[in-house]
């Protein structure tokens, strides 16, 4: 049985930007992985290259067994994808767009419409389903991006930033989600900038910076690294990557 995911030796670098580096890591089957860190620590890069949307300039990714360099296809078809700002179709309706998502992976008509009714009730969004996109807020917008990465009930979920711009009750709703889905065997790997949300949704939290992952583990486990045993992230965070200097870190992440 392969992992969901691993990532070995990977690193990017934009011109003379090195938005990940050499990284290693190995994230098993039905578990919530939560990549953590400030802006800008790379996050959304490793998420990317994960989907294949980024080539790593050195390493190796494969998703569910798959080389994603060799065949992208074959992971987008096992995976959804919520990148962090929704790119949507504008011009189309709501449902328009889940109809043709749900289409574009083969879910079949009667399922489809069940789901999608399922969903836009849980999301709050059932009465909206008929405006265009470009009319809704950056919420409504991020929930029709979920919708659509759950429809086709994909095996692994990558989601950049999945709560941001949710009202508390969506994010909730959508948390609890996660950890049905988990007890089904999906893996969830999501990226947030938010201590609390990683502490609250994560069996297991890398915290990434400057583009490298500096501890990986659970709660417990980093805890323990960081020799504070009854600590909160914070701490951890802060112990773990040497304080000081790294305390606006750790503010701009409690923001
Ligand atoms: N397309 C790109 N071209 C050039 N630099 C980029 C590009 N995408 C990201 N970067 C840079 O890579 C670094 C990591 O960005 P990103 O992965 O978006 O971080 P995060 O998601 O953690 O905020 C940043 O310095 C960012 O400016
Ligand atoms: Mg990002």
């Amino acid at each position: 049985m392969h992992s969901a995911i691993e990532l070995n030796a990977v690193s990017k670098q934009y011109n003379e930007i090195i938005a990940v580096n050499n990284v290693n890591l190995t994230i098993p089957t039905a578990e919530i992985f939560g990549l953590l860190g400030p802006n800008g620590s790379g996050k959304s890069t490793t998420l990317k290259m994960l989907m294949g949307l980024v080539q790593p300039t050195a390493g190796q990714v494969t998703v569910l067994g798959i080389d994603v360099q060799k065949d992208p296809v074959a992971v987008k078809r096992q995976v959804g994808y919520v990148p962090e700002s929704p790119d949507v179709y504008e011009f189309l309706t709501g449902i328009e767009y889940l109809d043709f998502i749900g289409d574009i992976y083969g879910v079949k008509p009667a399922e489809k419409q069940q789901r999608i009714t399922e969903y836009l009730r849980a999301l709050q969004l059932d009465g909206r389903e008929g405006d265009m996109i470009n009319s809704y807020s950056d919420g409504m917008k991020k929930k029709i991006s979920l919708i659509s990465a759950f429809l086709h009930k994909p095996k692994l979920l990558i989601l950049d930033e999945p709560l941001n711009a949710l009202d508390p009750r969506s994010a909730r709703i959508v948390k609890d989600y996660l950890q049905s889905l988990k007890a089904q065997g999906v893996t969830t790997i999501l990226s947030t900038h938010v201590l609390e949300i990683a502490e609250a949704v994560c069996d297991q939290i890398g915290i990434m910076y400057q583009g490298s992952i500096l501890a990986l583990g659970n709660m417990a486990e980093l805890r323990q690294k960081a020799s504070l045993p009854s600590s909160g992230l914070e701490d951890i965070f802060l112990k773990l990557t040497g304080t000081g200097d790294l305390r606006p870190v750790v503010e701009e992440l409690l923001k």
